[in-house]
Formats: structure tokens, C-alpha cells, sequence
């Protein structure tokens, strides 16, 4: 500061007098006061802001829900066919309707399941969900990777299965022409282990079609009451999803010979049996749906089932001869590493044992390297292994005897 400049305000403050000064002071403080008020005001302003936007999101989110309530339901349909931005669909009354799609639906597919507008019935949305269908809940539906190629032996058995399912559904106009239905179904018998359940993926793999498996057994002990339906629901399910494989592991449970006992239970089977008869009755068989029926019990098996028209190719699954373990075994053992393994002598030591208990050997036979910390397979250890899977093959044996 220079010495004039102090010197001016040295004369300025000498001319205030102290009534200035006092009031000069009291303005300051209510300066400060008012900016403190002033303070408070804009953070009040603040919440008050962000209060009034939760309050606007709170009415707008009510006002969406409201709006949606008032919304009208939609229908839910399945796809049967597309026609360029049209479609076929059918109700679940059965009723099946021509109507137009809706832009934003991308990617429809026959057999997918739509929302479509009750008045119109234009289809508005597509769902992930199947209809109605709770039975998808009771069944496995895949789409299995077993191929042909998993199958040892059993040539017979496949060309026969290849010509009967797979046929059909690959080339149906074939059979038009020659003028031949082919069987609606097959049943292949044999004892467990044998290779059933993966022939059954095998074909359904071939003609990539949806397999259905439901446990013969299990629909008439867990769905008590429900069988006939479940029954129902499996054939539309796989209509839905054609074409399709209904796999129906131990048939025998299912389609007993009754003895008339008249209980409760047995009327139950027995509804849930006339439900699958009637069923197999009804679908074409140039449709690409098959059933295929599995048991390991066909003496108690109820002709019915069998009769033409129904499932009537039998196909026997037996245990396999020295060939077909041959060939069970280099599947098995196609990733496995061998060193000094006569394939012969295994195989013959094999004797009498299915495709199941063939894989087991091979199996527990890795497992016995992996014990001496080696990276490959011995004879000695398939020796070892054969020898396990044959005691607890008798152990199984006896405990099926004495429980
Ligand atoms: N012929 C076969 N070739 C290759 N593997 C087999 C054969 N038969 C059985 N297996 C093996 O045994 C397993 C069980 O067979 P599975 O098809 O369930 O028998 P089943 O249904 O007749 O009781 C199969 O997953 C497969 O690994
Ligand atoms: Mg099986």
C-alpha cells in the first residue's frame, strides 16, 4: 500500500463517526444471517427436489401399473406354421386361427409359443416358456449328442431302428410313394445295460429330433391321479416339438398284465394305460412324432401295447457276443490311452457282460492307473477292473434275491 493510499483511508475512517460504525456492523451480522438463511433455503430446495422427483418416479410407476392392470390379457398360443409376416396359430381349445404378426417379433419358429391379442389374435410377443404344458416339469426334453458312432455292435438292431424311425421321419414321402405305413412305434426288450435308452438318443440325435423321456414307473408312483393326463400332455408336448422321440423307459410299469385286483392303484395304471393306447392310436404314422417303449420285462408285458397299429416292432436287445464287446470296448476305450493291452484276451475275459458293465470295466480300469500314478492303461489293470465289476455285478445279484 502506498503511503497515500493509507493516509486517504486514515482521513476516510476518521470521518466516520460511531453511530456509522455501529450500523455498519449490524448490517454485516444480517448480511451473515441473511446468507445463512439463504443457505438453508437452497438445501431445503435441494431435498425438496429430490423428494418431488421420487414422489413423480412413485406416481409414475403407479400410473404404469395402473395402466397395465387395465390391460386386457393375452391369449397364449402355439405356432403351427409361418406365411411370410402371417401365421397359423392354435389355441388351447384347439381352435387354430390365421393371423398377422407383429413387427417387433423376430425369429418365430412353428411349435414356439406366442401372446397373442385376445380380439385380434395378432401376435404380439413371443415367450420362452411352452404352453400350459406343467408335464415339462415331469419329463426329460433334450436334444441328445449320442450319436451312432457311440454304439458298439448291435448292427442288426440300429439297421433295423434306422429303417423303422428314422426313415420315416427323414423321408416320409418315401412311404407315401411305395404306399407302406410304417410302424408308430417300436419296443426294444433286453436286461439293463444293454444299450436301450442309447439307441433311443441315438436315432432321436440322427433325425435331430426332441427327445422325450418319461420313466414308466415313475408317472404311476409320483403322479398318482395324474397319469392319464401327464400321458396326455407328453403327446401334445411332443407335437409341439416335432419331430420328436417319446422314449417310455420300463413300459412294463405301465402296461402290466393286470391281475385284477381292482384296487385304486390298479385302476389308475390302468387309466393312465388306456390314455397311451388311445394316444398311439391317434397320431399318424407318417407324423414325425415315434414312441419308443423299453423293458426289461417282456413276459409281464400286456399285448395290448404291442397289437398291430401300435408298438409293433420288437426288437431285442441282447447281451452282446464276443463281437458286439469288441466293439463296446473300442468305444469305450476310443480316448483311452493303452500300452500292451491284448484287446482280445480283455474282451473274452469279458464274457457275458453288457455294453454298461463293458464301460464300467474301462472306467475302473483308468482308475487303477491313476492309483499307480501312471498316464496309461495295462492289461493287469483291466484284469483288475474286470474282476470288480464282476464281484459287484453278484453282490447286485444277491441283494436283489434277499433284499
Ligand atoms: N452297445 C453299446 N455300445 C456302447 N455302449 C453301451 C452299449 N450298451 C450299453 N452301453 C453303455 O452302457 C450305458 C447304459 O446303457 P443304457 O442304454 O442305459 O442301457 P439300458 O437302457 O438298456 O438299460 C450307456 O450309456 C453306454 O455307455
Ligand atoms: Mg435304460
Amino acid at each position: 500500500m502506498s503511503k497515500d493510499e493509507t493516509e486517504k483511508k486514515i482521513i476516510y475512517s476518521e470521518e466516520l463517526t460511531s453511530n456509522d460504525l455501529e450500523d455498519s456492523k449490524i448490517l454485516a451480522t444480517t448480511v451473515q444471517k441473511l446468507e445463512q438463511e439463504n443457505q438453508i433455503i437452497a438445501k431445503t430446495l435441494a431435498r425438496l427436489e429430490e423428494e418431488s422427483s421420487l414422489l413423480r418416479e412413485l406416481f409414475n410407476n403407479a400410473n404404469t401399473e395402473l395402466n397395465n392392470l387395465k390391460k386386457p390379457a393375452l391369449l397364449v398360443a402355439d405356432v403351427i406354421s409361418l406365411h411370410d409376416d402371417k401365421s397359423v396359430i392354435k389355441l388351447p381349445n384347439g381352435n387354430k386361427f390365421y393371423c398377422y404378426i407383429a413387427k417387433e417379433v423376430k425369429d418365430l419358429q412353428s411349435g414356439d409359443c406366442v401372446l397373442v391379442d385376445q380380439k385380434t389374435l395378432n401376435i404380439v410377443k413371443k415367450v420362452n416358456v411352452s404352453s400350459n404344458l406343467e408335464v415339462e416339469k415331469f419329463v426329460i426334453v433334450e436334444k441328445p449328442p449320442e450319436s451312432w458312432k457311440e454304439i458298439g455292435g448291435l448292427k442288426k438292431e440300429v439297421a433295423e431302428i434306422k429303417e423303422v424311425i428314422e426313415l420315416p421321419i427323414t423321408k416320409p414321402k418315401l412311404f407315401e410313394k411305395v404306399g407302406i405305413t410304417p410302424p408308430k412305434g417300436i419296443l426294444l426288450f433286453g436286461p439293463p445295460g444293454t444299450g436301450k435308452t442309447l439307441l433311443a438318443k441315438a436315432v432321436a440325435h440322427s433325425t435331430n429330433a426332441t427327445f422325450i423321456e418319461v420313466v414308466g414307473s415313475e408317472l404311476v408312483q409320483k403322479f398318482i391321479g395324474e397319469g392319464a393326463k401327464l400321458v396326455k400332455d407328453i403327446f401334445i408336448l411332443a407335437k409341439s416339438k416335432a419331430p420328436a422321440i417319446i422314449f417310455i423307459d420300463e413300459i412294463d410299469a405301465l402296461a402290466a398284465v393286470r391281475m385284477d385286483t381292482g384296487t385304486s392303484g390298479e385302476r389308475e395304471v390302468n387309466r393312465t394305460f388306456m390314455q397311451l393306447l388311445a394316444e398311439v392310436d391317434g397320431f399318424d404314422p407318417l407324423g414325425n412324432v415315434k414312441v419308443i417303449g423299453a423293458t426289461n420285462r417282456l413276459d409281464i408285458l400286456d399285448p395290448a401295447i404291442i397289437r398291430p397299429g401300435r408298438l409293433d416292432r420288437l426288437i431285442e436287445i441282447g447281451i452282446p457276443d464276443e463281437d458286439g464287446r469288441l466293439e463296446i470296448f473300442k468305444v469305450h476305450t476310443r480316448k483311452m490311452n493303452l500300452q500292451k493291452v491284448s484287446v482280445k484276451a480283455v474282451v473274452k475275459a469279458m464274457e457275458n457282460f453288457t455294453g454298461a458293465e463293458i464301460r464300467a470295466a474301462c472306467t475302473e480300469a483308468g482308475f487303477f492307473a491313476i492309483r499307480e500314478d501312471r498316464e496309461y492303461v495295462t492289461q493287469n489293470d483291466f484284469q483288475q477292473a474286470i474282476e470288480k465289476v464282476r464281484l459287484e455285478e453278484e453282490d447286485n445279484v444277491k441283494d436283489e434275491f434277499f433284499g
